[in-house]
């Protein structure tokens, strides 16, 4: 199969971690951009502790005006619990988003659990989400390496991902929270999940912290698994993983693949578009590793342009 499906995380991995409030509108406008470059799958926002997350305290407003604008796209929201759950269906949420990491301390920082908690939650929430009718995703979270407690054992990940996979889970999400895998371990680790669930449910989901993102996505390609977590212009990281940097660009990814021949149905100049306008709110320079070149191209492809030529992008 030479297609792959990306879920842009911009608007929630993204904005997360952000230190200036981005209104709801402007959220909106970023989604609707996202969705013009011909990303189907967009994860919109979190329901957690606004507490927590005071990034996230506009949810319950975004998601009904999001499903007004695009009703036709696949949209997630992260939940960490019941009450998140509740509050998503409420809004109407369409999917959703269970964030179990793999190891103990993470999941301690991240949503206040224990491992074993943390899992039976998780198994809850995907089974409660199942009831209403939502569709689900599982993140595996710290799936490589911890920040707090160092290399993350195989058989864990093994098993949790074997749990969510019975719990119901549509998609389950393997997560290099902190960004320190590296190719070889990938190909690894995504092979023998490959044995362990359903491949064509697992998705990954990398951090660009040591430039070996797209180097990371290639192997998982090379493993089976053709859906990637990526966010537009490398934005985001976890406020509670200390040295998580932007994720895995989806302009590099999306280069990538099809230099590689698989399609993705994203515009580049869709993205470029949607980098602009990230820019202007984040008031600093954002991009992937390929951005330079890749706004060389679009000024090159806009004179030819200007000159009456037509250039392909
Ligand atoms: N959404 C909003 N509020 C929530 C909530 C949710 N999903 N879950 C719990 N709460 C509220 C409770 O109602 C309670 O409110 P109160 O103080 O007004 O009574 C308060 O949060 C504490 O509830 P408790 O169940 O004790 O939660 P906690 O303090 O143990 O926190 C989480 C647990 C999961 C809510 C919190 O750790 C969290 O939101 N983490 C965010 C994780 C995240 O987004 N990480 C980045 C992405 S991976
Ligand atoms: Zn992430």
């Amino acid at each position: 199969m030479n297609r792959i499906f990306i879920t842009d995380v911009a608007p929630r991995d993204g904005l997360q971690n952000q230190p200036q409030p981005v209104s709801t509108q402007a959220k909106l406008e970023l989604i609707g951009l996202l969705a013009a470059a011909g990303l189907s799958s967009i994860e919109l926002t979190s329901f957690v502790s606004p507490k927590a997350v005071p990034q996230m305290a506009d949810a319950a407003e975004l998601v009904p005006l999001v499903n007004a604008g695009h009703p036709s796209l696949r949209s997630s929201v992260l939940v960490p619990n019941l009450k998140g759950l509740e509050r998503a269906h409420l809004a109407g949420a369409r999917e959703i988003a269970v964030v179990l990491s793999a190891t103990e301390t993470m999941n301690r920082k991240n949503i206040n659990m224990g491992l074993a908690q943390a899992t039976e939650v998780s198994e809850q929430t995907l089974l409660a989400a199942h009831q209403l009718g939502l569709r689900t995703r599982a993140y595996v979270a710290v799936a490589f390496d911890c920040p707090f407690e160092g290399a993350t054992p195989l058989d864990t990940v093994l098993q949790l991902a074997s749990r969510m996979q019975a719990a119901g889970a549509g998609e389950i999400v393997i997560a290099d929270t902190i960004g320190s895998a590296s190719p070889g371990m990938v190909k690894e680790r995504l092979s023998a999940l490959a044995g362990t669930v359903a491949v064509d449910k697992l998705a990954v989901h990398f951090h660009d912290t040591r430039g070996m993102g797209v180097a990371n996505a290639w192997a998982a390609l090379e493993a089976g698994v053709r859906r990637f977590d990526a966010s537009t212009g490398g934005l985001g990281g976890c406020p509670f993983a200390p040295g998580a940097a932007g994720n895995l660009a989806t302009e590099d990814l999306v280069l990538m693949a099809e230099r590689s021949g698989f399609s993705t149905g994203v515009s580049m100049d869709g993205l470029m578009t949607a980098i602009d306008f990230l820019e202007a709110q984040m008031q600093r320079p954002l991009g992937g590793r390929a951005i330079s070149w890749l706004r060389r191209e679009r000024q090159k492809r806009r004179d030819a342009s200007a000159q009456g030529m037509d250039v392909p992008a």
